[in-house]
């Protein structure tokens, strides 16, 4: 099908994410012949800048994380490139005024906040105030989205205001992986799974995003944040809801996402003295060269609050259904872990009755990164004449290797749902305030604790109560097998 024409309208256009997330993405989507020939990005940002300067600003910073082999093509997306300087609250009306003329009256409007959250609310009533809110128009909300649930209900209140909800776009780029669309595809395009896929052959879950990057220079937003706002509310949750999902009936946009939220609904609080249990935060510490996360460098120093924040978080989370009862969900996050690694782990039961010595259960590995790949480990014979004499071997997928195309980036896919007005892998509001739900008292009892996150040194695994949480049942994570 051609490919939607629309005007990307990119608040924060000159940013961080911007140059190396969204700029990036765009160029790989017109390179493969995936954006219209007529579609514009318009960069919004304080910073005065005239179209050529963003352009050469482009030019140095996004040819290098690229690969620019063809010139032409790379001179017609930077002509592509366009800047307008606007002030947002200010009485200054004329970048406003200028937006609304270059604004093209027949196409779909994307108005993309890569921006802090404080600023969703304000910059959706300069929009509207300058008129320039249509039926065509969308709106798309980068992470993260408030701090609690209170402050999320807020942001999307004040959003909602002006765009319906099947205008808004909310952003989890986990969900543009490969591997996590390709998860809804394996369960439920595929036979054999779902009949086992429950508590009676499942064990449990390990849902993992471990990190080898520190958080150096991001201290002025990470200690408000940490691992638990920063990975679990959005990334890790969103792996869960897909993972344990009922089958929805139809590959539609409402009916993912209402089987999501039911997931989300149905988590057990995890509350007051629950939360010590359940549990585990810690925080690196300098190791190896590397600093710790108090003595990064960065441009605020750090405040009594640093000390408080984890780098690291596991937790034990449990879904309340006929399907999950009584199946743990292990989710684990870090910074300045050995690995980058993130997969999810379904531990299958032990065989009912065990006829050969030396089983061990099967096992089922969705890896994301760094290489997308499925693994099922199967117990098989070793060869030989002797003894019979088992031995788990992994039947293994590498969609590096099976599929020789390009795998494209998250974002890339979700600038084109984006652009092509398809929400499936963007979070409803509901979902988004039910993670929020499961979050929030969590964070309370943290910060009502005179604790401290447990310190563990740069480059290992985290601290020794992410083990234990297992460990106590007799259970460990995937590496430490
Ligand atoms: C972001 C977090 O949402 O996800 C970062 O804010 C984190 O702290 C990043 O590093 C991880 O993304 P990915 O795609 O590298 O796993």
């Amino acid at each position: 099908p051609a490919a939607h024409t629309a005007d990307l309208v990119v608040f924060g256009g000159t940013g961080d994410l911007s140059m190396r997330k969204l700029l990036p993405a765009l160029y790989h989507s017109d390179r493969d012949g995936r954006l219209s020939p007529e579609t514009r990005v318009i960069a919004l940002s304080r910073g005065g800048l005239t179209d050529a300067d963003f352009r050469g600003k482009v030019d140095a910073q996004v040819r290098d994380v690229v690969p620019v082999d063809d010139h032409a093509m790379w001179q017609r997306f930077l002509g592509r490139l366009h800047h307008l300087t606007v002030d947002v609250g200010g009485q200054d009306r004329t970048g406003w005024d200028a937006l609304r003329a270059t604004l093209a009256e027949d196409r779909d409007r994307v108005f993309y906040l890569a921006s802090p959250p404080r600023t969703f609310g304000p910059f959706c009533r300069e929009v509207d105030r300058a008129g320039l809110v249509t039926p065509r128009s969308r709106v798309v909300l980068e992470k993260p989205l408030g701090h609690d649930l209170p402050s999320a209900q807020r942001i999307n209140d004040e959003v909602g205001a002006i765009f319906d909800e099947h205008q808004i776009f909310r952003i989890d780029h986990y969900l543009g992986k490969e591997t996590v669309q390709n998860l809804l595809v394996l369960r439920f395009a595929n036979a054999f799974l779902e009949p086992i896929w429950n508590s009676l052959w499942i064990d449990h879950v390990q849902i993992t995003a471990a990190e080898t990057v520190g958080t150096p220079g991001r201290r002025g937003y990470y200690d408000h944040a940490g691992a638990l706002r920063d990975m679990v509310q959005n990334h890790l949750l969103q792996l869960l809801t897909l993972t344990a999902m009922e089958p929805p009936a139809r590959n539609d946009r409402e009916a993912i996402r209402d089987e999501k939220v039911k997931v989300l609904q149905a988590l057990r609080p995890i509350t007051g003295g629950e939360v010590g249990r359940f549990t585990v935060r810690g925080q690196y510490t300098a190791a190896d060269g590397m600093a710790g996360y108090l003595e990064e460098p960065g441009s605020t120093p750090p405040t009594e609050s640093s000390e408080r924040v984890e780098t690291f978080t596991a937790i034990r989370a449990e879904i309340r259904n006929w399907r999950w009862a009584g199946v743990p969900f292990y989710l684990r996050t870090g910074k300045r872990l050995p690995n980058r690694r993130s997969e999810i782990v379904v531990q299958f039961k032990d065989v009912p009755h065990s006829i050969f010595p030396g089983g061990s259960p099967n096992r089922l590995v969705l890896r994301l990164q760094p290489e997308e790949g499925i693994e099922l480990h199967i117990m098989a014979k070793e060869p030989g004449a002797g003894e019979v004499s088992l031995k788990p071997v992994p039947l293994s997928l590498n969609f590096g290797e099976t599929f020789p195309a390009r795998v494209p980036e998250a974002y890339e896919r979700l600038l084109s749902d984006v652009l092509a007005g398809n929400p499936t892998l963007f979070m409803r509001r509901d979902e988004v305030e039910a993670a929020w739900r499961w979050i929030d008292p969590i964070l309370d009892a943290w910060r009502s604790s005179p604790e401290l996150p447990e310190p563990y040194p740069a480059g290992t695994t985290g601290p020794a109560g992410a083990h234990e949480l297992l460990g106590r049942s007799g259970r460990a994570w995937h590496e430490e097998e």
